[in-house]
């Protein structure tokens, strides 16, 4: 074989690679917003229940983002368009930063499915029990993590 034609060989299959990797990428993001936006069920619980929650209920988007029901007035509109917890997004979850009082601290996916299983937070800072805890698998925590990453 050719020299060129083996380095040609070479460069298509890493493209090839490269092609497989930002389309798991794509899917790993697509199942992490179906998980956020409820599309895809999340089992979890509040504080000091053992029943678990119907979905409706442990919907990430329920509580961080938008509201989506339809307001009843227009007072009611601009109370709806502010999420009523923080706004995830990659950039400030990733950001080393005081949280509820804690020294500066960062998540990344493992200390995401930490505060999703038991609430504390990458300062190990315990968020609001109003947040359900969930039975998170890693999968899901990574899915989570890569949507997240990305908004
Ligand atoms: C019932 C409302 C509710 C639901 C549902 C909910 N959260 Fe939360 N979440 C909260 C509240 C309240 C806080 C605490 C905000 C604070 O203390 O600043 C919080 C905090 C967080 C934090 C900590 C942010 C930080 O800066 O430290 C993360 C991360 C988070 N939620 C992710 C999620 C994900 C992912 C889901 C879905 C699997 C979810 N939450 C579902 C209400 C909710």
């Amino acid at each position: 074989m050719g020299l060129a034609l083996a380095a040609a060989l070479a460069a298509g299959a890493y493209a090839v690679a490269v092609q497989q990797r930002s389309a798991d990428a794509a899917a790993q993001r697509e199942r992490g917003a179906a998980l956020f936006d409820g599309r895809a069920p999340l089992a979890g619980r509040l504080v000091g229940h053992e029943t678990a929650l119907p979905a409706l209920a442990t919907r990430c988007a329920n509580c961080h983002d938008e509201a989506s029901a339809t307001p009843a007035s227009e007072a009611a509109a601009s109370a709806a368009a502010k999420p009523f917890a923080t706004a995830l997004t990659g950039a400030q979850l990733a950001q080393a930063r005081p949280r509820r009082g804690g020294p500066p601290s960062a998540y990344d996916a493992a200390r995401l499915c930490a505060v999703l299983r038991s609430g504390t937070d990458p300062a190990h800072v315990m968020i609001s029990t109003t947040m359900p805890r969930y039975d998170v698998t890693d999968l899901q925590c990574r899915d989570l993590w890569a949507f997240l990453g990305a908004r």
